[in-house]
């Protein structure tokens, strides 16, 4: 399994925001983790990349090597990188420094601080330079490279972050609510760019989504939390026809017409 998590567990004061998870994910899948607001499904994000320290008796692995109690920056090293429900860009730096610096953050940082000035550095950013370049044209931001983050559009600026993330080499992209705040083109624009980079760089994905057309389309399994706990997993059809998603969706968003529609499709 690329990620493991046994009984993961997270209490924040009494309440328990993620209750005894247990997952499962193999290399090569694209996963949808679903949920009401507030059913745990970014503090699992959290957890798996070490922001949250795990409580005990909780267990992470990544490639089968226990990560648990792993900070962020070993984390990250491992290959895992994730975007955050809140956009996060440097607004003052332009669309092509936002990827350069997500490069060096996580994948070299310390050993480019250490030669900053040297040849074999420079020779190192032209290649760093192109290889960004060629990602931003990936995802279709090519023409914005000298663009300052703060004049994108929303959905320009949803690319960027899945740039950032991508800017570090990840083996396991953590996606929260990538297409949160988009119209429906830009919606379908951010899907295609996702599968296409998960079938060039051979990714590994999972998509946290409250779009759930996104989730249902995309994702060969879907994982249903409910009150930080697993209540369903597997296919689309599977998850849709679940009683216990079901309940716990129209339970408390009635009028949410597209979660309704959605699950009764
Ligand atoms: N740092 C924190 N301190 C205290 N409570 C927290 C913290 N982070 C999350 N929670 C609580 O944990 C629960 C799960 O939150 P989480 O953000 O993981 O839900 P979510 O499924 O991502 O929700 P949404 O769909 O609204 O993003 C919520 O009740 C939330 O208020
Ligand atoms: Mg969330």
């Amino acid at each position: 399994m690329l990620l493991r998590t046994e009984k993961l567990t997270k209490h924040f004061g009494g309440l328990r925001a993620v209750d005894g998870i247990d997952f499962e994910l193999r290399k090569g899948e694209v996963r949808g983790l679903i949920g009401p607001n507030g059913s745990g499904k970014s503090t699992f994000f959290n957890l798996v990349s070490g922001i949250y320290r795990a409580d005990e008796g909780s267990r992470v692995f990544i490639d089968e090597e226990e990560t648990t109690h792993e900070e962020p920056h070993q984390i990250a090293a491992r290959g895992v990188a994730r975007t955050f429900q809140l956009l996060r860009v440097f607004a003052e730096m332009t669309v092509l420094e936002n990827l350069m610096i997500g490069h060096h953050l996580h994948v070299e940082y310390s050993s480019f601080a250490a030669a900053v000035g040297t040849r074999g550095v420079r020779d190192r950013e032209r290649k760093v330079r192109e290889e960004m370049l060629e990602l931003l044209a990936f995802i279709g931001l090519a023409d914005f490279e000298a663009m300052q983050a703060s004049e994108l559009s929303v959905g320009q600026r949803r690319l960027l972050a899945l740039g950032r993330a991508m800017a570090m080499r990840p083996r396991l992209l953590l996606l929260d609510e990538p297409a949160a705040g988009l119209s429906p083109v830009n919606v379908d624009n951010l899907l295609r760019i996702i599968l296409g980079l998960k079938d060039r760089y051979g990714l590994t994905v999972v998509i946290v989504e409250h779009i759930l057309r996104v989730v249902m389309d995309t994702c060969g399994i879907v994982t249903v939390l409910d009150h930080g706990q697993k209540i369903a997993e597997g296919t689309p059809d599977e998850v849709k026809n679940d009683h216990s998603v079901i309940e716990a969706y129209l339970g408390r968003e009635m009028d949410d017409e597209e979660v309704r529609a959605a699950l009764q499709a």
